[in-house]
């Protein structure tokens, strides 16, 4: 079966098979037994994105449902039949989604997100890769999403199609503060990035904002470990969670739409 991934030592195209990938010049990559295929040269094996424990961190507190709201503003906006590339998809939380209605590859350089990702979405093709060397021909995509993930400006403008749609996810000045609040004694809010980009137009821009009540510890301490604080926090005020059983905190997602121009 034709793939859209494309083989990182030869690049030319990869064609699916039961077990494995191969290309036309005899290279071949094996399927792991949950269905993803590792693309990530050897030079590059040493990255590991996400943890086993940041994984499970973010699988718990997402199927909570506190975020499914920017899930579904975000599928809305991709449509359907769509071919479509989940950039960092983590444990595909958002991609199963997707691949209800669009031809979804998902990518990350994390192995223990793509276990995760692979068992729970079958009808989507995951690969460990780089955001930044994407295993993609160019012009391959309809659409291109990144929730939360680094960003790859210059990839995402060469594997998209012309006309095709960027749909960007990141969180605003005051994503998460009273979470912040509750560890740092002064805790600093997230900087505006300037939405611009080269070779892209804005279609449209929305502010999600909401606020979401944590009713346990559990909760509270895996929304922290799937942040970028849970590697820059101190132990000590790591430990303040601990006492913590109840958290109402605002959640402000900015969606914004482009298309490749
Ligand atoms: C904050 S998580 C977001 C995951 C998912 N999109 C979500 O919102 O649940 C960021 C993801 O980007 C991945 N990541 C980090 N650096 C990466 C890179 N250079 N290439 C591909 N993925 C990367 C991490 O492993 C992680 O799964
Ligand atoms: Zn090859």
């Amino acid at each position: 079966m034709n793939s859209l991934l494309i083989c990182p030592v030869c690049k030319s195209p990869l064609t699916e098979n039961e077990k494995n990938y191969t290309c036309q010049n005899g290279h071949n990559f094996d399927k792991a037994k949950q269905g993803y295929v590792n693309l990530l040269m050897s030079s590059k094996q040493g990255v590991h994105g996400d943890d086993k424990l940041m994984v499970n961190a973010r699988r718990l507190f997402l199927e909570k449902g506190y975020y499914a709201p920017m899930r579904e503003a975000v599928a809305k906006i991709l449509g359907e039949g769509n071919t479509v590339l989940d950039a960092g998809c983590g444990e595909g939380y958002y991609t199963s989604v997707f691949a209800e209605n669009n031809k979804v590859y998902g990518i990350d350089i994390s192995k223990e997100a793509l276990k995760a990702a692979s068992r729970r979405c079958k009808n989507a093709s995951f690969a460990v890769a780089s955001i930044y060397e994407l295993p993609f021909a160019d012009d391959s995509f309809d659409a291109c999403v990144n929730i939360f993930a680094p960003d790859s400006p210059s990839e995402y403008l060469r594997i998209l199609k012309k006309g095709g749609r960027l749909i960007m996810v990141t969180p605003m000045e005051e994503h998460l503060m009273e979470l912040k609040n509750a560890v740092y004694t002064t805790p600093y809010k997230n900087s505006f990035v300037d939405p611009e980009r080269i070779g892209f137009d804005i279609v449209s821009s929305r502010e999600l904002k909401y606020t979401v009540t944590l009713e346990s510890n559990e909760e509270i301490v895996s929304l922290f470990c799937m942040t970028p604080y849970y590697y820059n926090t101190s132990p000590s005020d790591r430990q303040k969670l601990d006492a913590l059983e109840k958290l109402t905190t605002k959640v402000e997602f900015l969606i914004t739409e482009y298309q490749k121009n």
